[in-house]
């Protein structure tokens, strides 16, 4: 099969396509789904140059999120059981796994992907996966936010914070959106956020208190480093503050004294531990985001897309930063919804 693949670790120009990569074998509890599109992520980027939290050998295809259909159910499959895992040949579905999207046939196990609602092409599918969960579990389980909250979203031309910037507005709190550039400002605003924020226009403090002189009520943070205090700083008593990553690199250290001045909560979220230690909670979530998505309400942005062949170009693209919303990888025509 065609695949991109990362024979050594290193910059994201050392994936490169094979013509002849050989296929993932099927395993227990698996399908297999020819790939018609995947995301690229920051995590991608981190695995190739083997900094990410675990490792994984070379050679391996990355990519982490892809949208297709089941070509093939392992016997141990039941397509006629109910609930998750209940999947059979022909069906669109949306799959995870730490690597081997970027190719043209992925295996995923069967209980992880979830059917693409109709209407909905693999694309934006592929788009949706780990960025709108995220978003969306922090939202509504972690931050618990409220109608008429005043929301503060650091990253919020990336996948995650694009993500939370939509599902905010859409949860009906006013959203401040915090980015790099007016380009994904624009973006954010297009998304629902009613407040801009640039972050390199000036110090980020005092600009959140021109916006928010009462404070906000809760902060997303999936970028950490320099901006994360003084975004704690602008919440006001009782708020939350959620770290969700380090796309900065680093990862904050907060003075406690803040936290115990303002009365703030500070709270995390790690996907695996959540569906593992909440899952009638994300299940809950899983289930009101797939209908948001159906119903077209929770539409990931797609700032670009790119060919298989230009694989590394497109994770060189995320690696610098320029990404906005998310960034595609098309593998094969997308044949629309069957
Ligand atoms: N906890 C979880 O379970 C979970 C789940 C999904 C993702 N994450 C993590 O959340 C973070 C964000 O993910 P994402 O998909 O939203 O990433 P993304 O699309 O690449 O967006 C990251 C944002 O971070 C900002 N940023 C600041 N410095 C950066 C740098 N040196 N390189 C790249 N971006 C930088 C950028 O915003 P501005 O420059 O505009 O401020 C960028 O838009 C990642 O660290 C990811 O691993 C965690």
């Amino acid at each position: 099969m065609r695949a991109a693949v990362c024979r050594e670790y290193g910059p994201p120009e050392v994936v490169q396509v094979a013509d002849d990569h050989p296929a993932p074998a099927l395993g227990p509890g698996q399908v297999r789904v020819r790939v018609h599109a995947a995301a690229v992520n920051f995590p991608d980027v981190l695995l190739v140059a083997d900094k990410y939290q675990v490792s994984v050998r070379p050679p391996f295809v990355p990519g982490s999120e892809f949208a297709g259909v089941v070509s093939e159910v392992a016997d141990d499959v039941d397509p006629t059981s109910a609930g998750a895992g209940a999947v059979a040949v022909g069906d669109r579905v949306i799959g995870t796994a730490m690597v081997g999207a970027f190719a043209e046939e992925a295996v995923a196990t069967a209980a992880t992907v979830q059917r693409i609602p109709a209407g909905v092409d693999e694309r934006t599918a592929a788009a949706f996966g780990v960025a709108h969960r995220t978003a969306y579990h922090v939202l509504r389980s972690v931050a618990a936010l409220q109608p008429g909250e005043e929301l503060i979203v650091l990253g919020a031309g990336g996948g995650v914070g694009l993500a939370a910037v939509q599902l905010g507005a859409h949860l009906g709190a006013t959203v401040t959106a915090v980015a790099s550039s007016p380009e994904k400002l624009a973006v954010a605003s297009a998304h629902g956020a009613a407040h801009l924020v640039d972050h390199r226009a000036g110090d980020l403090r005092p600009a959140l208190r021109a916006v928010l002189p009462d404070g906000g009520d809760v902060v997303v943070d999936p970028v950490g480093g320099a901006l994360a205090e003084p975004a704690l700083r602008s919440l006001r008593w009782g708020g939350r503050f959620v770290t969700v990553g380090y796309a900065s690199g680093e990862i904050p250290r907060i003075p406690l004294n803040l936290v115990l001045l303002k009365g703030v909560q500070v709270l995390g979220f790690q996907f695996l531990a959540f569906a593992t230690n909440a899952p009638d909670e994300a299940e809950r979530n899983e289930g009101e985001l797939m209908a948001l998505l159906a119903a077209g309400r929770a539409t990931p942005h797609i700032g670009a897309t790119f060919g298989l062949d230009d694989a590394a170009v497109a994770l060189r693209y995320v690696a610098d930063g320029r990404a906005i919303g998310k960034v595609v990888l098309d593998i094969a025509e997308t044949p629309g919804e069957n």
